[in-house]
């Protein structure tokens, strides 16, 4: 089964968002990304719109070709764009409004009945449902509960360990990806995910249907250009 690579393009819009300008232009950029090789495109806005903001989303959607995926925390103003833009899949993350990156997985027992709602709301709009999770097997199991199409697993863990031990550090995601395959749930991944650690960690977790890769990617960027850096990662991916 193919993974795809969901490019994140939240720090293109920082970048943009340091001068009154639209340089760079996010908009040519998914494109851009879309042309050499990405298979999905992934915002997260968050309420302060430091990086990407909501106008993004909408200016996006006409373009992105391949698959629309946005991120967040459902409160009201992030629902009510994303009924209103309607990407292919939300991915719904905990995050408090200050953080300032994703650095936890839903509890989807504490919270199941505000899940149920969002994503029965979600689904019946036609959004596909991710909720970003870590590797416990009861959180997968309330993730099944309340609805969910698919889980993103919470990577962070995964690439702090993979250079002291890598056997160790996929041990956990290996069962939690298991696990969620047999109950049915769809297994996306994503953060800190980077050229070393990714080929790893996707060659170990057969299931694994998409993963969504910011920082690293547009770091390596810099260095190696877009089209060289999607081309790597894909390599990583498909060897
Ligand atoms: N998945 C989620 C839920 C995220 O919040 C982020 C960061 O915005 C990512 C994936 C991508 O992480 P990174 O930027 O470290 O590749």
């Amino acid at each position: 089964m193919k993974t795809r690579l969901s490019v994140n393009i939240n720090k293109i819009a920082l970048l943009r968002n340091a001068r009154n300008s639209n340089l760079p232009n996010v908009v040519q950029f998914a494109k851009d990304c879309e042309r050499f090789g990405a298979e999905g495109i992934t915002i997260h806005p968050r309420p302060d719109e430091r990086h990407i903001r909501y106008q993004d989303a909408y200016d996006l959607k006409p373009v992105v070709s391949t698959e629309f995926n946005i991120e967040g925390y459902p409160g009201k103003r992030f629902m009510a764009m994303v009924r209103e833009v309607k990407p292919h899949q939300c991915t719904l993350v905990p995050d408090p409004p200050d953080v300032l990156t994703s650095n936890a997985g839903w509890d989807t027992l504490s919270n199941e009945s505000l899940l149920k709602d969002i994503i029965g709301e979600l689904k019946e709009a036609g959004i596909r449902v991710s909720l970003f999770i870590e590797t416990k097997r009861k959180m997968i199991e309330g993730a099944l509960k309340v609805g969910a199409d698919r889980i993103e697993l919470y990577t962070g863990p995964y690439a702090a360990n993979y250079a002291n031990n890598n056997e160790a550090a996929i041990s956990d995601y290996r069962k939690a990806a298991e696990f969620a395959t047999a109950v049915g749930l769809g297994v996306n991944a994503g953060h800190d995910l980077n050229l070393d650690n990714l080929k790893y960690f996707n060659q170990e977790i057969p299931s694994l249907l998409e993963v969504s890769i910011g920082h690293a990617l547009v770091a390596d960027a810099l260095y190696y250009g877009i089209e060289n850096t999607i081309q790597m990662y894909q390599k990583r991916l498909h060897p």
